[in-house]
C-alpha cells in the first residue's frame, strides 16, 4: 500500500456517499420491476447498487427469469420510465440530504489541500450536485460520455484520477457498493468502502458510516 503521505486526491462516489439518493434509485427500480411482475428482494437490490442504468435493468430482468423477453427498444423504454420516476424523486433534494459527516470531511479535505472529484456511475450526478449546492467543492464530475465501461470496470475511477492530473497511487476512492469498490480496486486506487464491512470486505479500508470519514480515521486505518 502506498504511503498515506503520497495521497493528493479523493475520488467520491455520489449515491450513498455524498447523499442518500441510492434509496431513490432503489425505490424507482422497484416500481418498474414490480410493474412487470418481478419480485423485489435484498439480494437483487445489493446486486444493482452502483450499476449503470441498462446494466441494472438487465440484472433485474435476469433475476426475474425474463432476460430475453424484451427488445432493446422496450428495454430503453423501461429504463426511461425508471429515470422519469427517479427525476421526480430528485425534485425535493436539497442540502439537508447531504449525508452525516460529509460536509465536515469536505471542509477538512479542502483545508488540507486535497483535490476532489465526483466519480459516479450516474448521468444525474451534475443535477444532484447542483441540488445539494456542492458545486463549489465539485466543479469536476466525471462525464460518462467519455467512459467506455461503467462500474465495476475501472474506467470511471481512472478517468477521475486523470482529470485531477494525479497518478492512481496518489488517490483514494470512496464508494458504498460492491460494484463501486470493485471499480476502485480495478483502477489500483486505494479503496474505502462505506457500509456493511462484510458486504464490502474487498475494500482496503472499511467504515460503517459516512460519519467516520475523517483524515485522522483514514490515517489510523491505513494498511491495517
Ligand atoms: C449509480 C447508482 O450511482 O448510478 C445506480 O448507484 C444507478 O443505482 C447508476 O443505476 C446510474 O444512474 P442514472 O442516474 O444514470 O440512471
Ligand atoms: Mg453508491
Amino acid at each position: 500500500m502506498t504511503d498515506f503521505a503520497n495521497i493528493k486526491g479523493v475520488l467520491f462516489d455520489l449515491n450513498g456517499i455524498i447523499t442518500d439518493s441510492w434509496r431513490y434509485h432503489s425505490q424507482s427500480w422497484r416500481q418498474v420491476a414490480e410493474g412487470i411482475g418481478i419480485q423485489w428482494n435484498k439480494e437483487l437490490e445489493e446486486a444493482i447498487k452502483g450499476r449503470d442504468r441498462i446494466d441494472s435493468l438487465n440484472e433485474i430482468l435476469r433475476a426475474g427469469g425474463i432476460a430475453d423477453k424484451y427488445s432493446e427498444q422496450e428495454k430503453e423504454a423501461l429504463a426511461d420510465k425508471k429515470n422519469d420516476i427517479y427525476q421526480q424523486m430528485l425534485e425535493v433534494m436539497n442540502p439537508d440530504d447531504i449525508l452525516p459527516g460529509i460536509r465536515d470531511f469536505l471542509a477538512e479535505l479542502r483545508l488540507n489541500h486535497y483535490q476532489m472529484i465526483i466519480a459516479s456511475a450516474s448521468a444525474n450526478a451534475p443535477k444532484e450536485i447542483q441540488k445539494l449546492e456542492l458545486e463549489d467543492y465539485f466543479p469536476l464530475i466525471v462525464d460518462l460520455a467519455n467512459i467506455k465501461h461503467n462500474k465495476p470496470a475501472p474506467d470511471v475511477y481512472l478517468k477521475a484520477a486523470d482529470m485531477l492530473h494525479l497518478k492512481v497511487d496518489q488517490c483514494i476512492g470512496i464508494d458504498d457498493g460492491i460494484v463501486g469498490v470493485a471499480s476502485i480496486n480495478a483502477a489500483n486506487v486505494i479503496s474505502i468502502g462505506v457500509g456493511d464491512p462484510e458486504v464490502l470486505k474487498m475494500a482496503d479500508i472499511n467504515f460503517e458510516s459516512t460519519k467516520e470519514l475523517t483524515l485522522a480515521n483514514i490515517r489510523q486505518n491505513w494498511s491495517k
